[in-house]
């Protein structure tokens, strides 16, 4: 028979269960957000798929099932589904999510029941609509965690809604508007809902399920975008309350978070020696270069961003993931050792605080763009896909804090680099930078806008577990 989920002993914290979408740029937000949450007193297991699990122990050294690691008044642990193994391929991992996830989300459900762990709230991922179906199947609450950023939301809202036409991306010229935003253009719109439609089908299924969740978290803070926040419950038919709870970042700077460090959620173990290299740098010289997890420059990008990070004449560190490494030129490592830095992987979050990192090309991922304001490392801002363009535009446009890179020529490459370090706006670009990083850690610090969202969160979960 079923064990009641709801009831829980009553000195027991209550059991809160994340289950994340498998991606580095899922995994980093969910795990942030547990150890916020774990830190003002619940019991919280993270839970993905099985793949996930076997990464993050060997590159983070994760273990799961017991009791866990302490983080500030809570506990954070680790469980993985029994899934099988999906393989590579987004089609497949799609299809494997759908079949295999639904039975064994509820088997690792109803096991922490048995197990004396009932659970009193679920966070899902939006990418994975069904676990909330689950959850409340097995009738729990739920929450989702939205990982991009508000204008995105915004945007995929509309569109799946029918609330918006966007202008067709072969006239540069045509703007829509939508509450709470600026103008924007089709290259500002996320491309899966343009004609290129990867993932659309996956979007617009989060949309139809997304209002059931109790709470909609957003990793953003209402400083950075409270205007879109405000504008979204005029919008007819209305969309849920979105909670901003970020930037969820890692807080391992701010005294008394230091357990935070022995929790990581890396899926590829990082270069811990980039630090060291860093110290060795002068102040605010290294141009830092990433696209994330996701993103594949082709050989011939690839190339020319070698040479262009080469004829900038500063010093460099530069993530090229092991599957792309074959594409830098010959002897291209060696070549530049001392001046330039080639790692697979980063500890990017220290990267980006370390003294020496002057800028950060990146594809702007929303992880990516919401550490870089949180660090207050200027940009040069080289999206490639999906939300990626929206998000760039944010940074440059409206923050002000870098600048774009279209294509990635070598001499492009160098100007842009210099404009962002160097040129007649640097100076503003950086200031602009350093406002948005304090505004980021007032927002997450003790009695922040969103440190008491997750407190005001923390605290419902608690009640409605005590009943
Ligand atoms: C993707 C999408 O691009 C992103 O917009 C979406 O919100 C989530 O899925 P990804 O492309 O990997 O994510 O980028 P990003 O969101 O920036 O996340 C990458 C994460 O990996 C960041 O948290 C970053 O700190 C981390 N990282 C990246 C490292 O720790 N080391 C590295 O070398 C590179």
């Amino acid at each position: 028979a079923a064990v009641p989920h709801a009831v829980a002993a009553a000195s027991a914290p209550p059991h809160l269960v994340l289950i994340c979408f498998p991606g580095q740029g899922h995994v980093n937000p969910m795990l942030r957000l547990a150890k916020r949450v774990a830190a003002k007193g619940l019991l919280v297991t993270f839970s993905s798929l099985a793949s996930v699990g076997a990464r993050l122990a060997a590159a983070a050294g994760v273990s799961a099932g017991g009791d866990g690691v302490p983080v500030g008044r809570g506990r954070v642990r680790f469980e993985f589904l029994e899934d099988g193994d999906p393989g590579p391929d987004l089609d497949d991992l799609m299809r494997h999510l759908d079949t295999a996830g639904p039975p064994a989300f509820a088997a690792l459900l109803r096991r922490q029941a048995e197990e004396g762990r009932p659970v009193a709230c679920v966070v899902a991922n939006p990418f994975m609509p069904w676990a909330s179906d689950v959850a409340a199947g097995e009738g729990i609450l739920t929450a989702v965690l939205w990982v991009q950023s508000c204008t995105v939301f915004s945007l995929y809202y509309h569109h799946v809604h029918g609330l918006v036409e966007f202008p067709p991306e072969d006239d540069p010229e045509a703007r829509f508007r939508l509450p709470g935003l600026p103008e924007m253009s089709a290259a500002d719109v996320p491309s899966f809902l343009l004609p290129f439609k990867l993932l659309a089908d996956a979007i617009i299924t989060q949309f139809r399920t997304i209002g059931r969740a109790s709470w909609v978290l957003v990793n953003s803070f209402a400083e950075l975008e409270g205007d879109v926040v405000a504008a979204l419950p005029g919008v007819t038919p209305r969309p849920p309350e979105l909670i901003p709870v970020g930037p969820l970042i890692e807080l391992q700077q701010q005294a008394g978070q230091e357990e935070e460090d022995a929790v990581r959620g890396d899926l590829i173990k990082a270069a811990d020696d980039c630090v060291e290299w860093l110290d060795a740098q002068p102040p605010r010289s290294v141009v830092y270069a990433s696209v994330g997890s996701v993103v594949l420059l082709s050989p011939g990008e690839v190339a020319e961003m070698a040479h262009g990070l080469v004829s900038t004449g500063r010093p460099f560190l530069w993530v090229v993931r092991l599957d792309t490494q074959p594409h830098l030129p010959a002897g291209f490592v060696e070549s530049v050792s001392g001046r330039g830095a080639v790692v697979a992987w980063s500890p990017q979050e220290r990267v980006l605080a370390h003294p020496s990192t002057a800028c950060f090309l990146t594809h702007c991922g929303w992880n990516s763009t919401l550490e870089t304001v949180a660090a207050g490392v200027p940009v040069v801002a080289f999206p490639q896909w999906g939300d990626q363009c929206t998000d760039a535009r944010f940074l440059v446009e409206e923050l002000g804090m870098g600048v774009r890179l279209r294509g990635a020529r070598r001499e492009a490459v160098r100007e842009a680099v210099e404009a962002a370090v160097a040129g007649p706006r640097a100076g503003e670009m950086l200031a602009s930078a350093r406002r948005w990083s304090a505004a980021a850690r007032a927002a997450v610090a003790p009695g922040g806008s969103s440190d008491a969202h997750v407190q005001a969160f923390v605290d419902e979960v608690a009640r409605r577990a005590r009943g």
